[in-house]
């Protein structure tokens, strides 16, 4: 099963796609939704006053809602995760307009059909991935998908060496993500062999099966903001198909060092103040010296991870035979964070 996402360049988000999408004429049932990062570059927290009015809307919404739960499952989801107000009020936009179609169809109104198919842009780590999976159970829990999952795929896995073998496997993985999500990650590298590669008959095979199996699978195209910008650019038929288009800006440090409290949390653990002054600083340098290749949360998993793994091994050390006490077991000291270049 096809479960892999890498890291990659990345470069800052132009607007030439929203350009193209001014001339491509939308059917006016789609959902035209396109958000800037610019929008939200302040935002630093869950908290914020956008996931504030979201969640009083949703609370007030609930009351006379047929599924009340719905919503309250998936902001219990969301909420932990740092910043991202924008997709959060995307994801309650969504919520909203499905669950008013519910009650219009209750009273006889025509209830619309919308197209879900969206496009992720953003650099490695910036929450792509976890939200796509989010966004699948929503429409799950509201009656659009059947299942719910997520297919995550990249080049590799819809792409075939001959003839023909590219539109198999292409099928093969939208029949696996019938009812769910079909995630594509790095999507540009499809196009990037031009005209005789293969990986044009598997943007064709997408493209036929989006029209076949209307709203039975949305399909999500993610990656890096430059590269998709091109890509959109480059097939031209493409943009109006992804109503929805959602950029995941970069963390900032601040949120970079809210993230990490929070898987340290997680885990159990907890980082010393003198170790959050030294992720600081070492973050503030590693953001600057790989601008382009910067895998934001994702790199801060690994320093977490890593500095467990360090921490596990000061431990036995400093205590051989002896049992450390609770607080030195949760510590995650300066000492323990490690940088490594393969992050
Ligand atoms: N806003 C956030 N708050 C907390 N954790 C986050 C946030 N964004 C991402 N993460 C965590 O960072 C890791 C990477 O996130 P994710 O896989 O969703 O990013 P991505 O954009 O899909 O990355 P890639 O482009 O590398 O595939 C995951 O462990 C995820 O839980
Ligand atoms: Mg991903």
């Amino acid at each position: 099963m096809p479960t892999t996402a890498k890291d990659g360049d990345a470069r800052m988000l132009g607007n030439a796609v929203q350009e193209e999408q001014k001339k491509n004429a939308r059917p006016s049932r789609q959902i035209n939704v396109v958000l800037r990062s610019q929008e939200t570059s302040l935002s630093v927290s869950a908290a914020s006053p956008a996931a504030g009015e979201a969640a009083e809307a949703a609370q007030a919404a609930s009351k006379t809602s047929p599924v009340p739960e719905t919503y309250a499952e998936i902001q219990k989801e969301m909420e932990p995760m740092v910043g991202l107000d924008h997709v959060k009020s995307l994801i309650f936009e969504i919520y909203a307009l499905l669950h008013i179609a519910k009650m219009r169809s209750e009273v006889g109104l025509q209830a619309g059909s919308h197209v879900y198919h969206m496009i992720f842009k953003g650099n490695p780590g910036t929450g792509k991935t976890s939200i796509a999976r989010i966004v699948a159970r929503l429409l799950n829990k509201m009656g659009v998908l059947s299942k719910g999952h997520l297919i995550e795929v990249e080049r590799a896995d819809l792409v075939g060496e001959y003839i023909g073998h590219t539109a198999n496997k292409t099928r093969d993985l939208v029949k696996k993500a019938m009812g769910g999500v079909l995630f594509v990650d790095e999507a540009y590298s499809l196009a990037r062999g031009g005209e005789k590669d293969f990986g044009k008959e598997a943007i064709d095979t997408l493209v036929k099966a989006m029209e076949d199996h209307k709203n039975q699978f949305v399909l999500i195209l993610a990656g890096y903001p430059l590269e998709i910008d091109d890509f959109l650019m480059t097939n031209p038929g493409l943009p109006s198909r992804f109503p929805i288009q959602i950029d995941f800006p970069d963390y900032t440090v601040d949120q970079l060092i809210q993230i990490s409290e929070l898987m340290a949390k997680e885990r159990d653990y907890s980082l010393l103040p003198q170790a959050v002054f030294k992720l600081r600083q070492h973050l503030v340098e590693e953001r600057a010296s790989s601008l382009f290749s910067f895998s934001n949360a994702r790199y801060v998993r690994n320093v977490i991870e890593r500095a467990i793994r360090y921490q596990a091994v000061r431990l036995l050390g400093q205590y051989p035979g002896g049992v450390p006490g609770r607080q030195e077991l949760m510590s995650i000291r300066p000492e323990d964070l490690k940088w490594d270049k393969s992050n």
